[in-house]
């Protein structure tokens, strides 16, 4: 079985098809009939272990556009209470015959391990600290369609880097496409290994955001610090917070992203994000659907070959 588990090791012509079958999809979305059956027949089942909103919703939207079964399974109310692996959980699904497993979990490398356990499709949808590829992929549409063109575009990757498995996998994916990415945070939010990765790092705000195309915001992810480590969030949103005067640094048609969830006046400041002529924080939620319809299909295309 193929797999979806990060970006690093995809290639750009993977990618780029990825994305040129997501802007099918999301055309589609935007027309009165958004089904196909491409993938009557196939189960897919989401296994989340820690909460979400839009990647959740936005894979069963996915799978029920592409005419498959899904089944969302609430982990707070099954017999992972009761102290079952998840190993045994997913053996436990896997015998009733699933074609893809997609799969949250708050440890790096969970879903890797139910990939070489499992018999299906594994689709990572974000683990611990280390990736989230469908959210790099939407992000990537979303750039594309008003940017027209990932090549060359700045992109700047703002705040707590440490904790985000989005901006890992947008690192990987923007440098793969020939974009060029900035990080800007606090030095104790930005580990000092990922300078390695191709990446400029700013600790000031003002001088990173100097001429980018793109600001993308992160969500400061306090369940994930010590408490040592947690900034005053009025002091956070001073250095870092995205607000009109930090954003009129960068290029005069800058456009401004949040994968979610959103700590309004923490990370950005609210009239930013709502912003329609300056904010992709909507469409990019659009294009998660889109996205996921193009990861489930070719997945499910690989498992029946
Ligand atoms: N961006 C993202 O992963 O959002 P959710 O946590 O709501 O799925």
């Amino acid at each position: 079985h193929r797999h979806l588990l990060g970006i690093e090791g995809v290639s750009s012509d993977v990618i780029q098809s990825l994305l040129d079958r997501a802007e099918h999809f999301a055309q589609m979305g935007r027309s009165p009939d958004k089904k196909s059956s491409a993938l009557k027949g196939r189960t897919v089942i989401n296994l989340f272990f820690e909460d979400s909103t839009r990647t959740r919703t936005s894979f069963e939207l996915a799978g029920k556009r592409l005419g498959a079964d899904v089944i969302n399974m609430s982990v707070a109310t099954s017999s992972v209470k009761k102290g079952e692996t998840l190993i045994d959980t997913a053996q436990t699904l896997r015998a009733m015959n699933i074609d893809i497993l997609v799969v949250r979990h708050g440890a790096s490398g969970a879903p890797h391990l139910l990939a070489e356990k499992l018999n299906c499709a594994v689709i990572n949808a974000g683990d611990g600290t280390h990736e989230h590829p469908t959210q790099a992929l939407l992000d990537a549409l979303t750039m594309r369609r008003r940017k027209g063109r990932l090549e060359g575009l700045e992109v700047a990757i703002c705040g707590d880097v440490a904790h985000s498995r989005v901006a890992r996998s947008n690192i990987h994916l923007l440098n793969r496409m020939g974009a060029r990415v900035r990080l800007i945070g606090p030095p104790t939010l930005i580990p000092s290994e990922i300078e390695h990765h191709g990446v400029e790092v700013f600790h000031d705000m003002r001088e990173g955001l100097k001429g980018v195309d793109i600001v993308m915001m992160l969500r400061l992810q306090l369940e994930r610090m010590q408490g040592a480590l947690i900034p005053s969030v009025r002091e956070y949103f001073h250095f870092y917070g995205l607000d009109q005067e930090k954003l009129a640094l960068a290029k005069p048609d800058a456009l401004v992203m949040h994968p979610g969830p959103m700590n309004r006046g923490v990370e950005i400041d609210s009239a930013i994000a709502d912003d329609i002529d300056r904010s992709l924080i909507q469409e990019q939620v659009e294009m998660g659907v889109a996205v996921r319809m193009a990861c489930l299909e070719a997945l499910a295309e690989g498992a029946s070959a």
